[in-house]
């Protein structure tokens, strides 16, 4: 039976911005973290991020230099899974939002890692029923959804499919209150899970008044943020969650329902035809440049 404290070793595939924050996070807390990725520029600029964020943790006296230095000699960054996976005790999966790619990594890590791994997808679109069948061990295969940016955001979902067993549950529950994180058990694989499901509505709306010219985009956000009293407005959410991933997501439950309503509205597509994907290139709802 795995126990919490078998938890040394966590491997996080993919370096991208949720990848990167979770691996760091991890490294802080205490836990010797692999983070691996195919491409070497991503995980060179994400070695880069790790240094300025504890450089400016210790400016700010939120870390002491002793800190800071241990949280960076147990992050390591590497291009080959192989040696990110081989003595992980939990993976977190944190690549693109795309079913085969998942399913073979999902194959790889199963033939690579330790046989008493967890194996676990941030995906925030793919629920683990869809991938747990390509591992020979479903029942340690699971969602474990972070929120951006992962270093902040205190919530994490903890989704059991029908195939998940209760010491998986148990053990990336317990993983998650040694991180400091708040979980929430999520008992059934519903699509969006439970955050995004309210999220998703309230971007629907945001984007329906745009459409409709009700108001602007400015307008809309501030009446969120002085009305309702959200730290950001769905605009500049969005921004950072990322117009791509909405577009993906909407365009995935269209053809889920094939309901009109539920195509992405005007307003998104025409930002994401031009490559307008939000905080990370630099244009968005909003420029940044
Ligand atoms: N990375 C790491 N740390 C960050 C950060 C980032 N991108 N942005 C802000 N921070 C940190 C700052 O360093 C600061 O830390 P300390 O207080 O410890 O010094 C803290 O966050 C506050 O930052 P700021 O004062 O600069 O800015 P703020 O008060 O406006 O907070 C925010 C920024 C935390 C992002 C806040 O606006 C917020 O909570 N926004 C809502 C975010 C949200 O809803 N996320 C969920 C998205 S949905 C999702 O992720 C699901 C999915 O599947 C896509």
């Amino acid at each position: 039976m795995m126990r919490i404290d078998d938890i040394k070793n966590i491997c996080v595939v993919g370096a991208g911005n949720m990848g990167h924050q979770i691996s760091l996070h991890c490294a802080i807390m205490g836990f010797n973290t692999f983070c691996t990725d195919v491409s070497k520029k991503v995980l060179a600029k994400a070695d880069a991020f790790v240094d300025k964020y504890l450089s400016g943790r210790v400016e700010k006296g939120k870390l002491t230099t002793q800190q800071a230095a241990a949280a960076r000699s147990r992050i390591r960054f590497m291009p080959s899974m192989e040696d990110a996976a081989k003595d992980a005790d939990y993976i977190i999966e944190a690549v693109l939002e795309v079913l085969d790619l998942k399913r073979k990594i999902f194959a790889d890590l199963d033939r690579i890692a330790p046989p008493h791994a967890i194996l676990a997808t941030n995906s925030s679109a793919i629920v683990s029923s869809k991938i747990a069948d390509a591992t020979g061990r479903p029942d340690k295969v699971i969602n474990l959804h972070f929120f951006n940016p992962a270093l902040v955001m205190k919530l994490v979902e903890v989704v059991q499919g029908p195939h998940v067993s209760e010491e998986t549950v148990q053990v990336s529950m317990e993983l998650c209150e040694r991180l400091k994180k708040i979980s929430v058990h999520v008992k059934k694989e519903v699509k969006g899970f439970l955050l995004n499901r309210i999220l998703l509505s309230m971007f629907k709306e945001a984007f329906w008044l745009l459409d409709m010219d009700v108001a602007s985009i400015e307008d809309i956000d501030k009446a969120c943020v002085y009305g309702a009293g959200h730290p950001m407005g769905p605009f500049t959410l969005n921004d950072l969650t990322g117009i791509d991933l909405q577009y993906i997501m909407d365009l995935e439950t269209f053809r889920e329902t094939g309901n009109v309503a539920d195509l992405p509205s005007p307003s998104l597509v025409e930002r994401y035809v031009k490559g307008c994907y939000g905080k990370k290139t630099g244009r968005g709802w909003y420029d940044y440049s």
